[in-house]
């Protein structure tokens, strides 16, 4: 008999900086178009208003990604237990994924990873949300902070390349955030029921189905 139990899989410093950073960066994306088009995008009056609603923006993502940081190193201590694939992981666990997401998903099959607080990501989200937090992360702040310095900073900025290279960079790298963030969300919606991702993030607790004929809550 299929039962269903409850698991705390999200602590809240993780849903707070979670909802933080997708508010941020979601503002970043549309008033960093109209600053790249200004002739062709206006959704906030403004040239100047844009460029003040991206940089502020821009800090509460960088101090968002500070708290995701201390949380996982210096309170959870579980950031590489977490994020890092392991050599399983990378010999099959991403091609058995694939293979879900790409056709068992469409034939009704289960999803082969089983998700735990200490397991959370399957091994596809663990090599995308590393390269995200790990790499394009830190990138996309760091030359947001040259572009929002460029007087102060301007030797590393020509130690760089100029400016030009930075902000092709910059909106390089924007674009593969742009890109990550409908695969995020199509990715998220399949789960038991489309919302069934989402709750967690929300509320911190995930409904898993077990098959056992014993009723035995984990949670309330
Ligand atoms: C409107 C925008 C967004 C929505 C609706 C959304 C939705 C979700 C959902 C439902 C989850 C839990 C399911 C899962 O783990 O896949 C999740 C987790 C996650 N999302 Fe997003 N997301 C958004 C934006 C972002 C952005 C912009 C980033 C990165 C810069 C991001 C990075 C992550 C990471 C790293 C996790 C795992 C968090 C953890 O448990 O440690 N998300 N997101």
């Amino acid at each position: 008999m299929k039962r269903k139990e409850m698991i705390y899989m999200t602590p809240m410093p993780v849903r707070i900086w979670h909802w933080l950073n997708a508010f941020g960066i979601v503002t970043l994306c549309i008033t960093g178009l109209q600053i790249r088009f200004p002739d062709y995008i206006n959704v906030f009056g403004s040239y100047k208003a844009a460029i003040r609603l991206h940089n502020t923006a821009g800090v509460v993502v960088s101090i968002s990604y500070l708290l995701w940081l201390t949380y996982y190193i210096m309170v959870a201590k579980n950031l590489i237990r977490i994020y890092v694939p392991t050599m399983e992981d990378l010999k099959s666990g991403v091609f058995r994924q694939i293979c879900f997401y790409a056709l068992t998903y469409f034939q009704g099959k289960p999803n082969p990873h089983h998700s735990t607080p200490e397991s959370k990501f399957n091994p596809i989200q663990k090599l995308v949300y590393l390269m995200i937090m790990i790499i394009l992360l830190p990138l996309v702040i760091f030359s947001g902070v040259l572009l929002m310095y460029v007087a102060p900073l301007r030797e590393l900025l020509l130690l760089l390349g100029g400016i030009k290279i930075l902000v092709g960079t910059h909106f390089l790298l924007a674009c593969c955030f742009t890109s990550f963030l409908f695969v995020h969300i199509y990715l998220a919606t399949l789960g038991h029921t489309p919302l069934a991702h989402f709750k967690p993030m929300w509320n911190g607790w995930e409904e898993e189905e077990a098959s056992t004929a014993e009723p035995h809550e984990k949670s309330p």
